[in-house]
């Protein structure tokens, strides 16, 4: 058998399929598109749905691919052995009414015998027990004795997902020899040992599964294929495992490593060692798709898989932060054939670390406490952790059930998984309750209770900003009443009302509803959980009373602004994805008159040229003056038109979808300018982070943003007033006055530093007699060491016999000198130890002869307190 390297046979295979006229494409991305039935996608075929079923004509009758793909049904088992793997890669060639059952057959047969070289005698087939058609073509037409082809039932050689194409397939299996087997007489393939390995299903995809379980037959009959490429490179290279194939073989060396842990050595090492390997490539393959760690869906996977992964770790001995560095070593050896992980990089350790960082804060704590109750259950010879414990735990501690169930497992322990749960519904109704409490809460200045919940109030502000309605109800302290009086303060209803309530991160309206013989001021506009809309009012003219006919004007220029800042946060959200990237969501909104706030995901500071470029890329798509439609719609067409939308907001049926030209297309059900023309300019005021992960963004639009550049440009005419220029040359010029200041500075330092020099006799003066010994010791600060030397020489010169030691800051640079005369050189003092010993103190270093040193300092605060010692050393130095 030749060996073959994982790289090598993937190409392999798709250089076989594309002399065989097929196309090859990539693999698609991990995250299935338009596909409610799939978290992940889980084989070859998943992406290519649409063209099984006829919904999507193909770009070309044979396709032929290698997919990544993500199997999460038993996370928990994956280590466990050495069989299972969460991420792997299928090979798979593809027929959407081209060939069937003949073609696929005789060319995966020329496939393993020819390019793979496996020998005859080591493979073996299984069909469908229906299907005479396939065992006719294995036996006949490619020539295997009935020996070697074994009729399987439903459960192993019919291929279906919950939903979609699907159909009776056959399989393809190498014989690993007896040393793999489980010694029966019967045992051949579909039994449960290692001895037959199932590398290759040949599905013949004939139906359309439905929700119901119907088996819809589909316009033609197709050919889906699929083989773990993992799994043929093992049998290729005669490996135990897919852990010890060439690529992921390399990986689990890194984690061998790491660890400084031998694989092989070690059952339950080994298993940690598999897990760490295997999620590693999962967890880096999602986040390269744009999957971030949560609790719920795709990202509750992936955050599963990263803790996981981190615990194991944690069980090899692995310090901190060691996925992230892992996820170095997958790109480094799928790159080539996935170039994603290598483009997204950066991003994906950065997404990794922050979620390893965030599990090591809890982690410890929660297997402290954990590992407290399990003590306990053992002494008690129970065997069973408690549900209300577990959700503690999970609660809490943020540790995961799948964690706690593995832990106790280790144990031979397991948990009250029912109370668990119910525990969960009781958090859940909890949470519910709290909301509607919060709710009434907001309205307990003036609840709405009392409303009557069958008054229904119809919203016109899509479409007018004026409109007549009736007040169908008048609400005084919580009460519902007949009329307010001028002055007054209360809640009104209308059956229509152009004023929009607060909700999706914008302000509600404010506005004045005129009647014949009153007006009211509309300080805010809210809606409850019937769905009313309640205008917060206050009677400034007359009387109002329950049924009047009002004029209902909402502030038009309020409205307007705030529409700005609707309309450009879609924009923003837009640009923020293209320069940023695909992982950027929108994490909250605050939509207001007089400036917007836009939250989203994103793991570090925007960078300045990054701001800039999102700030241009918004500008330009207001001046390319765009045109706003609202569009109504299912949220089936709204996803399939890849409209961006909330993960936690729930929409009904029909959803309104907001289009700006071709750049945005974003559920909402905001107000919005009708042309991005309209926003007439986009302001950034400043970037920050709230929260691990999440940005926050402010800024401002139309006349705000324009008020705010006159300001900028006040500000900077009053700067160039004072600097003596015009505004185009104040950067010039403030550089001009900078560079003149620190070069008067340098003259000062430079004069004080003559002024000492001309004071030599004053200096000179100074001078104190140690033990017959005169001594000048002195800080002058502003001069450097030359100027220091200088006046040494000096003093040196005008005196007989004498030691000088001067100390000076300047520039917040420290300077010693020390100099002696040879006479007192001869009696033992020596200017290099003073030295030594004085910078000492400064926290420098320095010496040299004995009757000549320098040195210099780092700390300026200490430079008294080194020379105070001067006068001991010369006394010991005489001695
Ligand atoms: N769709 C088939 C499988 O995943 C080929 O096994």
């Amino acid at each position: 058998m030749k060996k073959t390297g994982l790289n090598e046979i993937r190409k392999e295979f798709l250089d076989f399929f594309k002399e065989k006229e097929h196309l090859v494409v990539p693999s698609f991305s991990l995250l299935p598109k338009n596909d409610k039935s799939l978290l992940l996608i889980n084989a070859g075929m998943a992406p290519l749905k649409p063209y099984f079923t006829g919904a999507q004509e193909p770009p070309n009758r044979r396709m032929a691919t290698c997919q990544k793909c993500v199997r999460t049904g038993d996370i928990e088992n994956v280590g466990k052995t050495a069989r299972h793997a969460t991420f792997f890669e299928m090979l798979g060639n593809f027929s959407f009414g081209d060939y069937f059952k003949r073609e696929a057959i005789e060319w995966a047969w020329e496939f393993m015998t020819e390019r793979m070289g496996i020998s005859e005698k080591e493979l073996w087939v299984s069909v469908y027990e229906e299907d005479d058609e396939a065992y006719d073509i294995w036996n006949k037409h490619i020539g295997i004795s009935h020996d070697k082809i074994v009729r399987l039932g439903k459960e192993d050689n019919f291929w279906e997902l919950e939903v979609g194409p699907c159909g009776p397939c056959s399989e393809i299996y190498v014989d690993r020899g007896e040393k793999y087997g489980c010694g029966s007489e019967s045992c051949k393939p579909g039994c449960d040992c290692d001895r037959y390995v199932e590398v290759w299903n040949l599905v013949f995809s004939q139906f359309d599964k439905d929700e119901k379980g119907n088996y819809n037959p589909v316009p033609h009959p197709n050919i889906d294929t699929g083989m773990g490429l993992e799994r043929i490179a093992a049998v290729m290279q005669n490996a135990d495992s897919i852990f010890d194939t060439d690529v992921i073989g390399r990986l689990l060396k890194k984690v061998e490593e790491k660890s400084g842990i031998t694989y092989g050595e070690n059952e339950k090492k080994d298993m940690s060692i598999r897990v760490v390997t295997d999620h590693i490539r999962a967890v880096t393959f999602l986040v390269a798709d744009g999957v971030l760690p949560s609790n719920e869906g795709r990202g509750y996977v992936l955050r599963r898989l990263i803790r996981r992964a981190s615990r194991h770790g944690k069980l090899l001995g692995i310090e901190n932060d060691f996925l992230n560095t892992l996820a170095l070593t997958v790109s480094e050896l799928w790159g080539e054939a996935y170039p994603e992980i290598i483009e997204r990089l950066s991003q994906i350790q950065k997404v990794i670390k922050v979620e390893e960082d965030k599990f090591q804060e809890t982690i410890d704590q929660g297997i402290t406490i954990l590992n407290e109750y399990i003590q306990k259950i053992i002494e008690e010879k129970g065997n069973i952790l408690s549900g209300e414990i577990a959700f503690k735990l999970y609660d809490t501690y943020g540790f995961p059930l799948d964690l706690t169930k593995e832990i106790l497992e280790e144990n031979n322990l397991r948990v009250d998984e029912i109370a668990f749960n119910n525990e969960m519904e009781k958090q859940r109704e909890r949470a519910r309750k709290a909301r509607e409490e919060g709710d009434n809460q907001a309205w307990s200045k003036d609840s709405t209770l009392e409303i009557d919940s069958t008054l229904k109030t119809e919203f016109v502000g899509y479409t007018n900003i004026d409109f007549k309605g009736n007040i169908i109800g008048v609400l005084k302290d919580g009460i519902q009443v007949e009329q307010l009086d001028l002055n007054e303060k209360g809640i009104v209803l209308l059956d229509k009302t152009p004023f929009y309530p607060e909700g999706g991160g914008q302000v509600g309206d404010t506005g004045f509803l005129r009647g014949k013989n009153f007006v009211l001021r509309i300080n805010d506009t809210q809606k409850n959980s019937h769905e009313q809309i309640l205008h917060f009012a206050e009677v400034i003219e007359g009387t109002v009373v329950a049924g009047a006919e009002v004029c209902a004007e909402v502030d038009k220029n309020l409205r307007l602004s705030t529409a700005r800042n609707h309309s450009v946060t879609h924009l923003l959200h837009k640009a923020l994805r293209e320069v940023l990237g695909e992982h950027v969501n929108q994490a909250g909104s605050l939509v207001m008159s007089d400036r917007l706030r836009f939250d989203f995901t994103h793991f570090e500071a925007v960078k300045k040229e990054e701001l800039d470029r999102i700030e241009e890329i918004v500008n330009d798509k207001i001046f390319e003056g765009l045109e706003i439609e609202a569009i109504e719609t299912t949220l089936e067409d709204a996803r399939k038109q890849g409209a961006a939308a909330l993960f936690d907001e729930k929409y009904g049926d029909v959803v309104r979808l907001i289009k700006i030209g071709d750049y945005s297309k974003e559920l909402c059900g905001g107000t919005h300018v009708s042309n991005s023309s309209q926003i007439g300019m986009f302001k950034i005021i400043s970037e920050s982070g709230i929260a691990s992960g999440v940005r926050r963004i402010e800024a401002i639009t139309g006349k705000k943003a324009y008020e705010y550049l006159v300001d900028m440009d006040t500000q900077i005419s009053k700067m160039a007033d004072i600097l003596k220029t015009n505004k185009r040359d104040i950067v010039i010029r403030v550089q001009q006055v900078t560079e003149e200041t620190r070069h008067l500075e340098k003259e000062v330092e430079k004069m004080k530093s003559d002024l000492a020099i001309s004071k030599l006799d004053d200096i000179i003066k100074e001078s104190v007699d140690i033990n017959g010994v005169s001594v000048v010791y002195k800080r002058i600060d502003g001069m450097d060491m030359n100027s220091l030397r200088q006046l040494g020489d000096r003093i040196r010169d005008s005196m007989n016999s004498v030691v000088v030691v001067f100390a000076s800051v300047a520039d917040e640079k420290v300077s010693f000198v020390s100099m002696a005369t040879k006479d007192l050189v001869n009696k033992g003092i020596h200017a290099g130890n003073i030295i030594k010993e004085v910078a000492k103190i400064a926290g420098g270093g320095g010496g040299g002869r004995p009757d000549m040193a320098q040195a210099g300092g780092k700390d300026p605060s200490k430079v008294d307190e080194a020379l105070s010692i001067v006068k001991d050393i010369i006394i010991s130095q005489i001695k």
